[in-house]
């Protein structure tokens, strides 16, 4: 058992969920993200580090193999392309919904709709589904506001609540995706670790199972 594991992490709602699920596998991270600057994380296991990146770039470290591991969100998966790694696990945290939305009692323009979005993949496909033509306008945040000021007549974004849509007078129309977190793995360490990787995933599942009991 002397495999070195890293696993990728995003601060935040991912990484205070995860912390539960990683206790009952007995690791506890030394550092924490929100006070230290720290990007890697010491654990109480010499051999297991956290590395904190953006939620976003979760996968891409897993895939190229700078973290054996990762959590990241179904959503982030969809728009990265999961070919690149192993989705073992749901981790069923982190739950919302990805879904189209929009001011409240507006009718659907005619002709083309412009959709501002950070999910410029899932939202061409979903879209693409419809047989509909639409304008996509890529933001990296705040997609609520789009059509707020008039750069787009939809929005596609995560809704749990829908306090954030309510609270920019817009209301969830259309439901694409349920979303929560999965663990994600890089194939070649899961050839070449693979005892020190299937014990951890195993606890993980039985994290996973034992919340939901
Ligand atoms: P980045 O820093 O890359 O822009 P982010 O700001 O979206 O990412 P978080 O807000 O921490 O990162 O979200 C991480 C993940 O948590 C998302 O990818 C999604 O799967 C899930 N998530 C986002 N918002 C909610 C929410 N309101 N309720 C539940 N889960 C959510
Ligand atoms: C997420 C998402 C929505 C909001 C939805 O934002 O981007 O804006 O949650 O949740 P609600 O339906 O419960 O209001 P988050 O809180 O993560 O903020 P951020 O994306 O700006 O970090």
């Amino acid at each position: 058992m002397s495999d070195t594991l890293t696993i990728a992490l995003s601060k935040g709602r991912i990484f205070k969920e995860t912390l539960p699920l990683l206790a009952h596998a007995g690791i506890v991270p030394i550092d924490d993200p929100e006070t230290s600057r720290k990007l890697i994380l010491d654990t109480n296991h010499p051999d297991v580090k956290l590395v904190i990146i953006r939620a976003s770039d979760v996968p891409t470290y897993v895939e190229y193999g700078a973290a054996d591991l990762g959590v990241a969100g179904k959503d982030v998966l969809m728009e990265h392309g999961g070919d690149g790694l192993y989705e073992p696990l749901d981790l069923k945290i982190a739950r919302c919904k990805l879904m189209v939305a929009g001011p409240v009692g507006q009718p659907e323009p005619t002709g083309r709709m412009k959709i501002a979005t950070k999910f410029v993949h899932s939202t061409r496909r979903y879209y693409a589904s419809l047989g509909k033509q639409v304008e996509i306008i890529k933001l990296y945040g705040s997609m609520e506001l789009a059509p707020l000021v008039g750069l787009a007549d939809r929005i596609v974004d995560l809704v749990d609540t829908g306090n954030t849509l309510r609270a920019n007078g817009l209301e969830p129309l259309e439901h694409i995706a349920e979303v929560s977190s999965r663990l994600i793995v890089n194939k070649a360490s899961m050839k070449m670790k693979h005892a020190r990787m299937r014990a951890f995933i195993e606890q993980i599942a039985e994290a996973v199972d034992g919340r939901e009991k």
